[in-house]
């Protein structure tokens, strides 16, 4: 049952509740493999960023709309987790097989549009302007990952391109959940407060995750040490350190035909000789100063602070 007053967890179990509602489908296997992605256990850090948003502007009544925008944006983006792969060829997602390991390829591309539908047809639910949020975050999202596609191997990637992608696959997502729930919340003016929140968690956060990448922390990712980098995905460690102190052996690295094991280990030595790792930190702990910073004209409120404990709880936790 609905209370009147919003409480952030019982939100959450909503949120919970039509997410696994929204796996129903008339063909058993797709419900199967729906609800394996969906209910897998994922952070749930995108509905959380909504909800929490829309609580720090103030606002305390429990709207329907509202959980179903959050579980919308969240199956979305687990739509693109089941597509992303099949383009990574990713073997284990939220813990568990990837579908595309699991069923293969084209029943992947099935899930993945099935969920982002149900996902679209919740969001779609309420009023324009979280269409249009939820619809700009989606072509980002597909422009990110045509992007990161043509950036493989690239030893020339600049810092702009990267950052660009990463806001397109990552931030600008995260950006739509500060903007939909101050919208929600009937703050339209702390929509640009609250999607620079969100941008900036983004960046902060995709950053982050990079930097796990290649420290390795298998039991954190899911992947082993330098995954990125026998991949060939921009990753802003690798990129820095082609761009300084490791420049050779980047380069020689990324010009290779054949890239073996060897080559891997080599080429991460010497980007942890680089001092890229340390400089990729610095990058995160800009990005997730300029999301506390964005957070300044809203009042002080205990969601608030949650957002704020958000970016203190990114992966590779700011200094
Ligand atoms: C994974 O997102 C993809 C990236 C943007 C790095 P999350 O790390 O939020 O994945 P889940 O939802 O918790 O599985
Ligand atoms: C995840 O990107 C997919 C999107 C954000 C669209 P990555 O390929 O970088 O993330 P993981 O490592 O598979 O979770
Ligand atoms: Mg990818
Ligand atoms: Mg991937």
């Amino acid at each position: 049952m609905q209370s009147l007053t919003l409480d952030l967890e019982s939100a959450m179990r909503d949120v919970e509740q039509l997410l696994a509602a929204s796996c129903s489908s008339d063909e058993p296997l797709l419900t199967e493999m729906a609800r394996r992605m969906v209910l897998a256990g994922g952070k749930r850090i995108r509905p959380r960023i909504m909800l929490l948003s829309y609580m720090a502007c103030g606002a305390r009544q429990a709207l329907p709309e509202l959980i179903e925008a959050a579980a919308g944006i969240e199956l979305i983006h687990t739509a693109t987790l089941v597509h992303d792969d099949i383009i990574d060829r990713g073997e284990l997602r939220r813990g568990v097989p990837a579908t595309q390991r699991e069923h293969g390829p084209d029943r992947a591309i099935i899930l993945g549009d099935f969920l982002f539908t149900q996902g679209f047809l919740l969001s779609a639910r309420q009023d324009a302007e979280v269409v249009r949020l939820t619809g700009a975050a989606c072509r980002k999202l597909a422009e990110g990952e045509l992007k990161e596609l043509q950036a493989l191997f690239d030893a020339d990637l600049s810092l702009e391109r990267y950052m660009d992608i990463i806001f397109c696959k990552t931030a600008a997502p995260l950006e739509a959940c500060g903007r939909v729930g101050a919208h929600f919340a009937g703050r339209d003016e702390w929509q640009d407060a609250l999607g620079a929140y969100g941008k900036h968690l983004g960046l902060a956060f995709q950053v982050s995750d990079d930097l796990l990448d290649l420290r390795g922390d298998p039991a954190r990712t899911g992947k082993p040490r330098g995954t990125d980098l026998r991949s060939g995905a921009p990753n802003a460690a690798v990129l820095l350190g082609a761009r300084n102190g490791a420049r050779a052996k980047m380069q020689e690295f990324l010009a290779k035909r054949v890239r073996t094991e060897e080559d891997v280990q080599a080429a991460l030595d010497a980007l942890a000789r680089s001092g890229a790792a340390q400089e990729a930190q610095r990058l995160a702990e800009e990005h997730a100063a300029r999301a506390v910073e964005a957070l300044s004209p809203l009042p002080d409120s205990p969601a608030k602070r949650e957002l704020l404990a958000q970016v203190r709880a990114l992966p590779v936790r700011p200094a």
